[in-house]
């Protein structure tokens, strides 16, 4: 899948997301080493914490479905800003994907490209265990 075609793809989950209490949608997709793309959305609940992000839900549909090794991942928003990584979805991609491109993307579809580590530097991983 080319960039712009992942940059859809993130895009198109916006529709997807169930967000009725922040209305405030996410979409991402994920494409993993082998080219394979997992979406996801984020869905929210009423009992707020329990809500998951867009990201996450893309990662656990791909780590479920035994892909761990990831390129890169978009993540769209509709807001002016561009939709970065909230840092519980941060610190859950840094387990498996350290070095991950994360493409955020505006509500233009204007993107901005940052490493996992530029967005999480000093992260905690096994290595302190
Ligand atoms: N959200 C995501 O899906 N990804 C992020 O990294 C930022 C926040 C969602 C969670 C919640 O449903 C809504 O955006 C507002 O915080």
């Amino acid at each position: 899948m080319t960039r712009e075609e992942l940059k859809a793809a993130a895009v198109r989950m916006l529709d997807r997301a169930y967000c009725p209490y922040s209305h405030f949608p996410v979409g991402a997709a994920l494409e993993c080493a082998d080219g394979t793309v997992f979406t996801g959305c984020n869905i929210e609940n009423a009992a707020y914490p329990v809500g998951t992000c867009a990201e996450r839900t893309a990662m656990g549909k791909a780590i479920s479905e035994g892909h761990r090794d990831f390129v890169r991942i978009v993540v769209a928003g509709r807001s002016e800003d561009y939709c970065v990584p909230c840092g519980m979805c941060r610190q859950f991609m840094q387990e498996f994907a350290p070095q991950m491109e994360v493409i955020c993307l505006n509500g233009k579809g204007e993107e901005m490209s940052l490493t996992l580590k530029e967005l999480l530097p000093h992260g905690f991983d096994h290595s302190f265990l």
